[in-house]
């Protein structure tokens, strides 16, 4: 097997797409390890679960810094002194200048909770329930300085229910994330998942589990 990705994975809350992401890369043949896990908020509670699972973490407030660029300075220093090949955001609550997005081009991702390009930015199945569509789901996409855009790898799709709350269409979503962002991720580090330019190609795609997804169901 090639030498394993090594990750870096940015948070600032709870972090369960962040231990979805560890306990993946525990797999023997998994293509990437998670060497790091970088916090800008110091009470996450990701970053104790992440510790707990035996990952090196750190703290890094940006509140201590006068600048967002002085605060993604630090962030690229601790990334790169952890040997990050991949940064993976999960959670992470800060707007990145183009300038941090630029330097980690097409070696960034993030998880989205929504059919990017719908419902971009925050509240997102509070307006997918607004809209009254049928299928909601969340996006892994390459990072671009714009919200919420980039190279789309991977999505999944998830019904929207009779009587949903905002709080019910997210628990169903999220736990179609912690199985969709290890699967991304692992796309991405095998060379699987090829960018060009503003798409990803997905190479090998077992044709015959194309199908539809209806709901409500035909039957
Ligand atoms: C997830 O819904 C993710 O899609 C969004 O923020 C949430 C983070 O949750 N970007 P967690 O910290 O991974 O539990």
């Amino acid at each position: 097997m090639a030498a394993k990705k090594r990750i870096g994975i940015l948070i600032s809350g709870r972090g369960s797409n962040m231990a979805s992401l560890i306990s993946a890369a525990r797999e023997p043949d998994y293509p990437a390890e998670i060497v790091c896990v970088l916090s800008n908020r110091p009470a996450a509670e990701g970053l104790a679960r992440a510790a707990a699972a035996g990952i090196a973490t750190q703290a890094i407030d940006h509140k201590a810094f006068a600048t967002r660029e002085a605060f993604e300075e630090q962030l690229d220093a601790a990334l790169h002194a952890a040997g990050v090949e991949i940064v993976a955001c999960a959670g992470f609550m800060r707007k990145m200048t183009a300038g941090f997005v630029e330097r980690w081009r097409d070696r960034m991702l993030n998880i989205h909770p929504s059919l990017l390009p719908s419902f971009k930015g925050l509240d997102t199945h509070a307006r997918a329930l607004a809209a009254g569509v049928k299928l909601a789901g969340c996006t892994v996409h390459i990072v671009r300085p714009e919200l919420d855009a980039g190279p789309i790898i991977a999505q999944a799709a998830v019904p929207v229910l009779c009587g949903d709350t905002p709080e019910l269409l997210a628990a169903r979503v999220l736990e179609a994330e912690h199985l969709l962002y290890p699967h991304a991720l692992s796309l991405l580090a095998s060379g699987k998942a090829a960018i060009d330019g503003e798409r990803v190609k997905i190479v090998q795609v077992p044709v015959n589990q194309a199908k539809p997804l209806y709901w409500p169901p035909l039957k």
